[in-house]
Parts: C-alpha cells; structure tokens; sequence
C-alpha cells in the first residue's frame, strides 16, 4: 500500500520557518515509528502571487483536493497589502476552504501546565484549561452574497452579507456534538440571536440536532457574552459551536488564555472522502507573524500541533498524536521557550530550531 499523502504549503511570512520544524517532526516519524508519508510542498498566499500572479493556481487546487492533508503554514503581509481583493493572499486559503469544503474547523485552547503563569490572566483561570472551538469555516458573512463596495447616494457604501442556510448549521452542529460525546459532553453554542435572525436560525436547528444527542448538555449564550465568559472563566466550556466571524474572534481570544498565539492549532475538516477519511487542512491559528518574520523567533508550536491533530483525525494515529503532544509539553516544561513565551529579561529566548529540535528530542526520550 502506498503511503498517505500531505500537501504542505508553508506560505508566507514565518510560515516557512514554523513548517521547516514541522519537517523535521515528519521525518522523524518516518525513521523512528514507521509512519512514512509522500509529501509535496507547492504555494500559496503571496508567494504563489510573486510566483504565479495568483494566491492560489488551479494545479495547487487540484493537488489539495487529492492528498489525504494539506498542512497550511500562514499567509500574508504588508507587502501584498496594496493588491486588489481578489488577489490578496488570503484569497487563497479562503478558496482552499471553500472549494475542499471544510465546514469545520477545530480549534482547541489547551493550557499545558508550565504556561499557565504566563498567561495574561490569573494562574487558576486558566490552569487544566482544555476547551475546544468548533467554528463554521465555509459560510456566513466571509462568503455570502451580496457582497462589494459600491456607490450609492454619492457615497461609498460597504456590503457583506451573514447567510447560513439550515443544513450549513446543522452539519457543522453535528460534528460540535459528536466532538462533546468524546469529551466533556457539554456544548455551548454561541450567536447573536438577539439581533440576527441568522442567530435565530443557529440557535433553533442547533437544538434540533441536539435531540439526537440527549447525553450532550446543550446551551446556548450570545457571543458577545460568551467572549466575557471565555475572559472570565473559560473553564466552564467544554465545546463551543458558532459562526465564521465569531468563531476567528472567539479563537484568537482564547489563544491568549493559553499563554501565545503561537501554540494554537487547528483542523479544519470537511466530509469524508472515498478512503473513509475527512478532507482536511491543517493549520496554525496565528498568521504570517510580519513583524518577526524571517528572524528565527517564531514558535513552531501551534504548527507541530497542527500536524499532531493530523496524525490524530486524518490518520487514525491518535496515541502518536498523544506522543508529540506530550514531547512538546515535556519542552515547555523543561523551560525551553522561544521569546513569545517569555516574560521576564535576561533568559535567552530559544530559536524556531531549537524550539523544533528541543521536540525532537523529547520524541526520542520518549522511545
Ligand atoms: P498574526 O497572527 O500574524 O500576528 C499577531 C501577533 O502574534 C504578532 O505580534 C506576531 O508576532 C505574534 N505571533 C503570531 N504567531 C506567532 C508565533 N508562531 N510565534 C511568535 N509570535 C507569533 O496576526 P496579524 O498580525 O493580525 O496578521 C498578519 C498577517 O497574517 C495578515 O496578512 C493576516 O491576514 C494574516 N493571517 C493569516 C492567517 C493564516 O494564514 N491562517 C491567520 C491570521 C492572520
Ligand atoms: C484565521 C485567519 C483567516 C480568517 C484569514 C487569514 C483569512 O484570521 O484563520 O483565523 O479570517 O479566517
Ligand atoms: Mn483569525
């Protein structure tokens, strides 16, 4: 049988550094547990632009379309901030979503215990937190019509559209509880039905999807409410469901309960294909990082984790999973930090490599 197939894209910015350690962690699967994968690496974001005039080619498309995961690095920069809309790097992970489909997108916040003193909020908010974000990835205002600027009355006028049809809720309200069945059986899910009718709408097909699993604990809290409690006590979350825009706000916001926005991962996971296994893409919460890149201090962590969750949802390696999760928590532990994770002056921060070789070796203590 042949191997599994990734399709890396490292993209811009300190995308390339992050993803050159996920590399290394790659290889070491393959020459330490057997677990051997055919990777190609193509572009995306600006650099597929300064190559190509396209922040995503339809070859690039078709070749995400066919392997078993794509592992994404982050896209962007000031360089590309004068381009016109359509060819801005983003463009290109936006397409990558909408065209593999991947309406859901897993973004978990996990405390490891030795970052829980750098967080920005108190030690026992945030300590043992393990919540996940499930956000809908391939609808809602990112994507709906009408949408543009235009002119009217002689001004102006900017035009986006928040559009959720029912099954757009409901698949992704179902892959939020099957998640709760396999953790803390609870799940809130988060809108604005106060003010929205698409809140309206979430809120009823989320409870109609949630007959069917009477053992999860549904409720339901408006987002903005659900930000002040995810500050206040994000502990008392286990899953959460919501929107395209909520879901990349409430994310960000929870990646600092963790310590860095450079330690969080994401799955972004559409239907299953012909193999059994989801379409997937796999990606680092943080973005290109403009203001450090190209100097060796981006934390490679939120991109390993990214490869862990992989290993986890796309190849049934759920105890490797476990293993390269726990090497990078061993590193954590033994202090090894790279300069986002650092607080005080006077320690030396650890390089992207070092940060990378440091799970190395913690993968080989762990044989
Ligand atoms: P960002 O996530 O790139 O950076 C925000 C802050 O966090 C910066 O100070 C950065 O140095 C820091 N940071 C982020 N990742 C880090 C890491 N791994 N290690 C250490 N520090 C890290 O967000 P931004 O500055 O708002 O956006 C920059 C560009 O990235 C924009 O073009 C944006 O559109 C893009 N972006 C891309 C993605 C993606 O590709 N998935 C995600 C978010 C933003
Ligand atoms: C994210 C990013 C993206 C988003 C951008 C870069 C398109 O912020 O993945 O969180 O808004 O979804
Ligand atoms: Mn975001």
């Amino acid at each position: 049988m042949s191997n599994p197939s990734l399709l890396i894209l490292a993209g811009d910015g300190i995308g390339p550094e992050v993803m050159a350690e996920v590399r290394k962690i790659i290889d070491w699967f393959g020459a330490k547990r057997d677990l051997k994968f055919d990777v190609e690496e193509d572009l995306v974001g600006g650099s597929a632009y300064d190559a190509h005039g396209t922040p995503l080619t339809d070859e690039t498309m078709a070749k995400a379309q066919a392997v078993d995961a794509v592992l994404l690095g982050a896209v962007g920069g000031p360089k590309y901030d004068v381009l016109d809309f359509s060819v801005k790097p983003e463009r290109g992970l936006l397409r990558l979503r909408k065209e593999m489909d991947l309406y859901s997108n897993l973004r978990p916040a996990q405390c490891f215990d030795a970052l829980a003193d750098f967080s920005s909020l108190k030690k026992d908010v945030v300590a043992g937190l393990d919540i996940m974000i499930v956000r809908e990835l391939t609808s809602g205002i990112y994507f709906g019509e009408p949408r543009g600027i235009i002119t009217e009355n002689n001004e102006r006028v900017g035009i986006n559209t928040q559009r959720y049809t029912e099954s757009e809720i409901e698949r992704v309200a179902r892959s939020a509880f099957e998640l709760a069945m396999r953790r803390g059986k609870k799940l809130c899910s988060m809108e604005k039905a106060n003010v929205m009718e698409s809140g309206i709408l979430w809120r009823e097909v989320v409870t109609e999807v949630g007959k069917d699993y009477p053992e999860v604990e549904l409720s339901h809290m408006y987002a903005d409410a659900g930000a002040m409690q995810l500050c206040r006590a994000p502990k008392q979350f286990d899953v959460i469901v919501t929107d395209n825009l909520f879901g990349d706000l409430l994310s960000d916001a929870a990646a600092m309960l963790t310590g860095s926005l450079g330690m969080l991962p994401s799955a972004s996971l559409g239907a299953p294909m012909a193999n059994g296994r989801p379409k997937a893409l796999y990606e680092p919460v943080h973005g290109s990082a403009p203001d450090i890149a190209g100097q060796g201090k981006a934390n490679p962590c939120a991109c390993i984790l990214s490869f862990a969750m992989a290993l986890r949802y796309s190849f049934d390696q759920g105890a490797e999973a476990t293993r390269l999760e726990q090497a990078v928590e061993k590193v954590l532990a033994d202090g090894v930090r790279t300069a986002d994770l650092l607080n005080e002056d006077g320690i030396t921060p650890a390089s992207t490599s070092q940060m990378g070789d440091a799970v190395i070796a913690a993968l080989e203590a762990s044989l």
